[in-house]
């Protein structure tokens, strides 16, 4: 069966407003994190995208019962999951080579069983995605790993004890995975250069709600004091808004004038996008639970630095990168989290953008008319990217292999449709052949 394309018309238009979906980044971390619930737990604003299928297969594949909307007639975004009738704590590899977020079941099976077997993730298009600081993190918890035919065992001949944890780099998976297992070790961990993303703090609010005790979630320095396993409970939690996704739409906003605004999301989470967007002309007003972009004048050029959050995220910088491209002058763009972040430039200037690429910067002399073209997503956010620069460039855009946007973007076409983007969902050519590919997903 051949992949659906993307296709956009050049209308200029994306304005209106638009109801954001749970984080994607943290639902499944929340999904793996209720393996120590031992019972059933109630996730509430989870999106409908493919990388959740594949976390609902992870557990069900570890002997959980995982339904959506179910008997009690929940909304279609409420996950139970039933955790009870685990039985194994063995991840295959299939499903690890398909979602690399698979690892964060890694930290929980722990914590649960003292044991684990999970298939070691492959890199991707954005960098070799390493897992080496979870490792360490959690051998200092005492926990020993083999390679068992690429799969990692774990195993704790002497249990789960507290340690200080300084990580290399604030891992944003490195963090969650410590945690996951530090709320059973014996006595208080320190976990130091933690991660500070608001899934960070999302994934805590949810472990004390079942019981655990964690202090500063979402500062540098989590203080965490173990609890035996049976002391751990179901819950019934909320999973936060999308930064990434309301980002996505507010520099699709930028992009068009807007005005637009996204419903449902902590504007305290885009401080560092907010900044950005106002110093590339934009105006911006914040609410409780809304962000509204509006841009009267040309679009100005900016200066970014990809960095860990409170930084500039990285899942932001292909968006932000398409701004700089019709903005009037020269930005520069550095990634400083992944080593190859950069294929989107490479598709862009398909479009008639002008990107020079040195090491990891990117320099991007704006003031250009996009062309529509065929591209292809090299990742989920370069995907996104795309779509929304065919609706400012001239001409018809068809984007390729958007089963990346699938994976983090729940109705993607449905939400820029509402918005008044001309964009459907559209098989690529009549007579087409079956064409199978299997990728690895970052
Ligand atoms: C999470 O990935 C997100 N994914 C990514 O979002 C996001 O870009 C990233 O955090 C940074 O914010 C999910 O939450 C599912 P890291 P993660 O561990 O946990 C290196 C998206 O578009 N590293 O903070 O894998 C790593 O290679 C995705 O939604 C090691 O070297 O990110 C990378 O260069 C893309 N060794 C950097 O650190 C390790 O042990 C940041 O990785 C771990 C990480």
């Amino acid at each position: 069966m051949a992949q659906e394309i993307i296709v956009v018309h050049g209308n200029g238009t994306l304005a209106g407003e638009v109801q954001v979906s749970g984080a994607k980044n943290s639902a499944l971390k929340l999904m793996a994190a209720s393996i120590l619930a031992g019972g059933e737990c109630i996730i509430r604003n989870v999106p409908r995208i493919s990388d959740i299928e594949v976390m609902a297969e992870v557990l069900e594949q570890l002997g959980a019962r995982v339904e959506r909307n179910n008997h009690e007639g929940r909304d279609e975004h409420t996950l139970t999951i039933d955790t009870s009738s685990v039985n194994s704590f063995e991840t295959p590899y299939e499903l690890v080579s398909k979602m690399r977020a698979s690892i964060s079941v890694l930290g929980p099976l722990i914590g649960r069983f003292g044991s684990a077997l999970v298939a070691m993730p492959g890199g991707c298009q954005i960098g070799a995605r390493k897992i080496d600081m979870h490792l360490k993190g959690l051998e200092s918890l005492g926990v020993e790993f083999g390679i068992d035919h690429g799969y990692l065992k774990a195993t704790t001949p002497h249990g789960l004890k507290a340690a200080h944890v300084v990580l290399d780099f604030p891992s944003v998976g490195a963090t969650e995975n410590m945690l996951m297992a530090a709320v059973v070790a014996e006595g208080v961990t320190t976990i130091e250069n933690a991660a500070r993303e608001p899934e960070i703090v999302d994934l805590a609010n949810m472990l004390v709600e079942m019981g655990a005790r964690i202090e500063d979630a979402g500062s540098s320095i989590i203080r965490v004091t173990g609890v035996p396993i049976g002391a751990l409970h179901p819950c019934d939690h909320a999973t936060v808004g999308d930064r990434i996704e309301a980002g996505t739409f507010l520099a699709g906003g930028a992009l068009t004038g807007g005005p637009l605004t996204v419903r449902g999301i902590d504007p305290s989470y885009l401080r560092m996008a907010i900044m950005k967007l106002r110093e590339m002309g934009c105006t911006v007003r914040e609410g409780d639970d809304f962000v509204t972009v509006t841009r009267e004048g040309d679009l100005r050029p900016v200066e970014i630095q990809t960095l860990p959050h409170p930084g500039f995220p990285t899942d932001l910088q292909a968006q932000f990168m398409l701004l700089a491209a019709c903005a009037k002058g020269t930005s520069v763009i550095t990634e400083n989290v992944f080593e190859n972040r950069f294929m989107f430039a490479a598709e862009l200037a398909r479009m008639g953008a002008d990107i020079v690429i040195e090491d990891h910067h990117a320099l991007v002399r704006g003031g250009c008319q996009l062309q529509g073209a065929p591209v292809s997503s090299t990742d989920l956010r370069a995907g996104a990217a795309l779509v929304l620069a065919g609706i400012v460039a001239e001409g018809e855009t068809r984007v390729h292999k958007i089963s990346h946007i699938d994976r983090g973007y729940e109705d993607y076409v449905g939400k820029l449709r509402s918005l008044g983007a001309e964009a459907s969902r559209e098989l690529p050519y009549r007579n087409h052949r079956a064409t199978i590919r299997v990728e690895t997903e970052c």
